[in-house]
């Protein structure tokens, strides 16, 4: 882990040498923006802004399942040298997030988000995600960001969220807004649209023109269906924001942050072949895995489904795909790969 000074501001300084064109945000997926797919974006594409996946804060606090979260909150020193590394945490226990926003700043992260619209119901039950955003939750929302301020009271505080839960509810946004965080980026769908329905892109000029009203010191961030850079710039100056997250975006293309540029063949194996290799350093049966955990600590079926990412984008593409999901072991995946670069 590497420990630097943390500093409140960091976010506007990122926003500041995106010269006037906004920030371009990869967002926090499970099982997706880990510490191998994170190192992949900060070497190859680099995102003005990273993010871990989200991590539950109860868990965090739980003296027993803290020991495999704490792997989920790891980052490297090429990852927080390219761009700010924000942690996102959830929970609806104030006293739990604030030892979770606690240790994020310890760890020397750039920053940290709240979780507030995760459509799991698993979650939900938790009075976590998208739960906050019933307004019988207002009040509990309200504790949950304050006590994130005050555990981590020199990082910088986002919150992510939803428009609404089965409706569309613009006095969530607005009550965001009044409680002073230092980002707000909103998923233009309800909770009830889950990723179903295009994302409500129309709504984006009320809200700046609220959040300018409200709070213009918060940076606004808008989140859904951007695919390429181009689509993320055109939105950004349209609207007037910030900038926007892209999530399902990186999986057309995991080079869209390095200005759209698609990756050849032998890129896309080379890829392929690094992250599996980071992928296996982080969470497969290493030393330092059996001895903590006695096994490895993500399925290898998680890097498998990459390769929908990597072995896509040409001819004969989909054939390959299915032949490589049938090896179900890491090395024997590596030495069809290195087989297969020989011969591009
Ligand atoms: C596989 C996957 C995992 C996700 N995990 C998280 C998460 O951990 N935290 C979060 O705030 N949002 C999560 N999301 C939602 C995304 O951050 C993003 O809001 C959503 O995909 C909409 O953006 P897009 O249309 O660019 O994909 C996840 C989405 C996907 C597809």
């Amino acid at each position: 882990m590497f420990l630097k000074k943390n500093k409140k501001g960091i976010w506007k300084k990122a926003l500041g040498k995106t010269q006037g064109k906004g920030l371009c945000v990869i967002a926090p997926m499970a099982d997706v923006t880990d510490n191998a797919f994170r190192e992949i974006l900060a070497k190859y594409s680099t995102p003005d802004l990273l993010y871990t996946e989200f991590v539950s804060a109860d868990g965090l606090a739980h003296p027993t399942g803290r020991k495999r979260l704490l792997r989920d909150l790891e980052y490297t020193k090429k990852q927080r040298s390219t761009s700010p590394v924000i942690a996102q945490i959830f929970s609806g226990k104030p006293d739990n997030i604030r030892q979770g926003a606690a240790l994020v700043q310890r760890l020397g992260f750039d920053g940290v988000d709240i979780n507030t619209g995760c459509p799991s119901r698993t979650i939900n039950k938790q009075v976590c995600g998208a739960e906050l955003i019933k307004k019988e939750n207002r009040e509990l929302a309200r504790k949950l960001i304050q006590a994130v301020k005050e555990g981590a009271p020199k990082l910088d505080v986002a919150v992510k969220t939803r428009l609404g839960w089965n409706e569309i509810d613009i006095s969530w946004i607005q009550f965001l807004l009044e409680q002073d965080v230092d980002m707000l980026t909103i998923h233009l769908r309800t909770r009830k649209e889950m990723s179903k329905v295009p994302a409500h892109w129309e709504l984006m000029t009320e809200i700046r023109e609220m959040r300018d009203r409200i709070s213009p010191h918060t940076l606004l961030l808008g989140n859904g269906d951007i695919n390429t850079k181009e689509e993320a710039y055109a939105k950004i100056s349209k609207y007037g924001i910030d900038g926007v997250m892209i999530g399902r975006g990186i999986f057309k293309n995991p080079l869209l942050f390095d200005a759209d540029r698609v990756p050849s063949v032998k890129e896309r194996y080379m890829l392929l072949k690094e992250h599996i290799t980071l992928f296996e350093a982080n969470f497969g049966p290493t030393k330092r895995n059996m001895k903590e955990f006695g096994k490895r600590i993500k399925s290898f079926y998680l890097m498998k489904k990459f390769l929908k990412v990597y072995v896509n984008g040409f001819p004969g593409a989909k054939e390959v795909r299915n032949e490589l999901m049938q090896i179900h072991e890491p090395k024997e995946l590596l030495d069809n790969i290195t087989a297969t670069l020989k011969d591009i």
